[in-house]
């Protein structure tokens, strides 16, 4: 069973942390199998099972129906319930019971973007309250209009150091570990150098402690963006379309279904029911 000591070992051992996204049952059984590290419940959900244009109709409702998903089929993964945007923002209170929400749901952690004063708070009273935090700095896409679109952050040492200082509040509020998403790879590296807690990088170079990206991403499945930060392990899009058309082509010619899939009336019904 992998816990937050997990990844705070796996950083101090020098051994990489691999996490990948999951929003269902299925999915997340396949990531338990495979001994990934840690699970995100990621509101990228609302774009890649939902269909939204991005993260900020996904409510914490909805969240709470794909961890319960999840958390059914990953039993030995550290599963990490992504926070949607406004389900943490208004008031301290607010952000911990919706954590909380999501641990009773069966995430081990949350996962909040950013770091100001409200975030800091929430931080220390979701640790201190046994609900452990990863944050998440760069590029936040919860944040996306305020940083004025999608962009690569961290480029210059400025940026860099205003990062670094915003990870280093992060671990001393609590958090056991924090993504940097969309920097270049020096900057992630001087970051991780400089932290104690484990950097978890999405499209920030190598040097990280890990890596998350969206496994729908990685395994070609979802296709209407993909980030120049994915390598494709799998084209699951054109294997699932070339099956579907198999299949409709065999019903429509009468190859599906045969005999090996179909269930026998018994002789003397067979029989009696001729006689009808
Ligand atoms: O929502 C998400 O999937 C994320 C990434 C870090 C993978 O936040």
């Amino acid at each position: 069973m992998k816990t937050i000591s997990t990844f705070q070992r796996l950083k101090d051992s020098n051994e990489k942390i691999a996490m990948l996204t999951a929003y269902d049952y299925s999915t997340a059984q396949v990531l338990d199998k495979a001994e990934i590290d840690g699970i995100l419940v990621g509101d990228s959900l609302a774009m890649v099972a939902l269909g939204y244009e991005n993260t900020y109709n996904i409510t914490i409702d909805e969240m709470l129906i794909f961890i319960k998903a999840v958390s059914r089929g990953a039993k030995n993964s550290f599963i990490i319930g992504d926070m949607p945007f406004m389900s943490y923002n208004l008031t301290v209170e607010q952000g911990l019971e919706n954590a909380g929400k999501m641990i009773k749901a069966g995430a081990n952690a949350v996962k909040l973007e950013g770091c100001n004063e409200h975030i800091l708070t929430l931080i220390r009273r979701c640790t201190e309250s046994g609900i452990p935090v990863l944050g998440h700095l760069g590029f936040t896409p919860q944040l996306m209009n305020t940083l004025g679109g999608h962009k690569i952050q961290g480029k210059t040492s400025d940026k860099i150091e205003i990062i670094l200082e915003s990870a280093k509040k992060l671990e001393q509020a609590g958090c056991f570990g924090v993504v940097l998403e969309l920097m270049p790879a020096d900057s992630a590296k001087y970051i991780t150098e400089n932290l104690k807690i484990p950097t978890i990088g999405i499209g920030a170079g190598k040097y990280c402690s890990g890596q998350i990206v969206v496994t729908d991403d990685i395994m070609g499945k979802f296709t209407d963006f993909t980030p120049k930060f994915i390598k494709k392990y799998a084209n699951l899009h054109d294997t699932v379309l070339n099956g579907i058309q198999e299949y409709k082509n065999e019903v429509k010619s009468e190859r599906f279904p045969t005999e090996k899939e179909s269930f026998e009336l018994d002789e003397k019904e067979k029989a009696k029911l001729s006689e009808l």
